[in-house]
């Protein structure tokens, strides 16, 4: 295969700077990326030693593809491991701390800003994880900067994906004080024609961790973005229905604790210190006692993110599962919407996103806040 028929995203996948990561490194990504030596991709020794050789020019889906018994899939799956691997190597060592009002934004990769916060010490963590192959950032930042014309997606075999996660929520579950909770707003993905059921799979590896599903709440977006429905519309026959897709999950999950009263880890909170968080219940009677909530989702010229959630639903979440002056925690920070609203909450917090144009938006709109 020449350069000219391949596919611009397999072009794309190509390593273009091996020399920028060691041999070592990227050997020890595919190997395991950091899971104690486990072959994520099952890779013989003979076709690890055949990476290893051609890693110093450049490693292409259509190289490996020569290798007996690997075909294009497998190919483009290692070069995503591979690319991936490089990104996080990068930004491992780019960790920068940013301090604001009461609380601190960390441009780095999640799994290792992590690493300094001590075992037990976070009451809260909420986030959106990355959706899976759904939204390549780089190239979102890349066309806010009138860089390039389109973003698309990234490929990304779904093993990876879940190592990827898996990692940092079992970081994550270090870092909450038992009894602790995790709360993750996700939704099933479109991936290679077929949806993805994402928060159904994600519920199983968040079991496996040792985190304890408490609660499911649906976020009802009451906007479609997509035109799915229209397809009945077309052909009103059994066959054809696809709804419009105005839901997404929050699912909350609990570190579980020790002794049976310190479940609820705000039993032993002070007399005082209920009274000042008590929560508003004059709404609590319609919608906020169910698990489905109609927010309307931010509008795309109110934020330059992607995929921001709307500050409603972090408002909930924050109410219903701090104190003030607890830390809160977003181990995908993006905007900074979580971050934004413990401030005004009261509450201590922690936002941390790789991408620096998030990182500095987040800042700036935190800045406002804080004055
Ligand atoms: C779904 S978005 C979060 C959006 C956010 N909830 C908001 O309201 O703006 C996921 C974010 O994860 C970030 N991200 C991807 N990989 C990361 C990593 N390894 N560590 C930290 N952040 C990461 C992306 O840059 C992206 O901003």
């Amino acid at each position: 295969m020449n350069t000219e028929s391949k596919k611009p995203r397999e072009k794309l996948l190509e390593i273009k700077n091996p020399t920028q990561i060691s041999t070592e490194d990227l050997i020890a990504i595919i190997l395991g990326h950091g899971s104690k030596g486990k072959n994520v991709f099952d890779l013989s020794k003979e076709l690890v030693e055949y990476i290893r050789t051609n890693l110093n020019n450049s490693i292409s889906i259509e190289k490996l593809s020569e290798f007996p018994g690997i075909g294009t899939t497998k190919a483009l799956q290692i070069i995503s491991a591979l690319e991936l691997g490089r990104r996080f190597k990068w930004t491992q060592e780019k960790i920068r701390v940013h301090e604001i009002g009461r609380g601190e934004i960390i441009q780095g990769d999640c799994l290792e800003a992590m690493k300094s916060i001590a075992d037990d010490s976070i009451i809260l963590a909420f986030t959106s994880p990355p959706y899976h192959n759904a939204i390549n950032y780089e190239e979102h930042i890349q066309k806010l900067e009138g860089k390039i014309e389109y973003w698309t997606r990234k490929e990304v075999s779904y093993d990876f994906y879940r190592t990827f996660l898996t990692d940092r929520f079992k970081e994550l579950y270090r870092i909450i004080k038992p009894g602790g909770y995790n709360v993750v707003n996700i939704s099933p993905v479109g991936w290679n024609g077929i949806r993805v059921p994402l928060p159904f799979h994600f519920t199983g590896w968040m079991e496996e961790i040792g985190w304890q599903f408490k609660e499911d709440i649906i976020w009802e977006k009451e906007i479609a973005k997509d035109k799915r429905s229209g397809v009945l519309m077309q052909h009103p026959y059994p066959g054809y229905y696809y709804p419009s897709l105005v839901a997404e999950y929050v699912l909350v999950f609990q570190k579980p604790a020790g002794k049976k009263e310190e479940n609820n880890i705000y039993y032993f909170r002070s007399r005082e210190d209920k009274q000042t968080n008590k929560i508003d219940l004059r709404d609590y009677q319609g919608e906020l006692s169910k698990n489905v909530w109609k927010i309307p989702p931010v509008a795309p010229q109110q934020n330059l993110h992607p995929c921001p959630f709307p500050e409603e639903l972090a408002k909930r979440i924050i109410q219903f599962y701090s104190y003030k002056d607890d830390t809160v925690i977003d181990i995908f920070a993006g905007s900074g919407q979580t971050n934004i609203v413990a401030e005004k909450l009261g509450r201590k917090h922690i936002g941390i996103d790789t991408q620096e144009k998030y990182v500095q938006y987040a800042i700036e709109r935190l800045n406002q806040i804080t004055k």
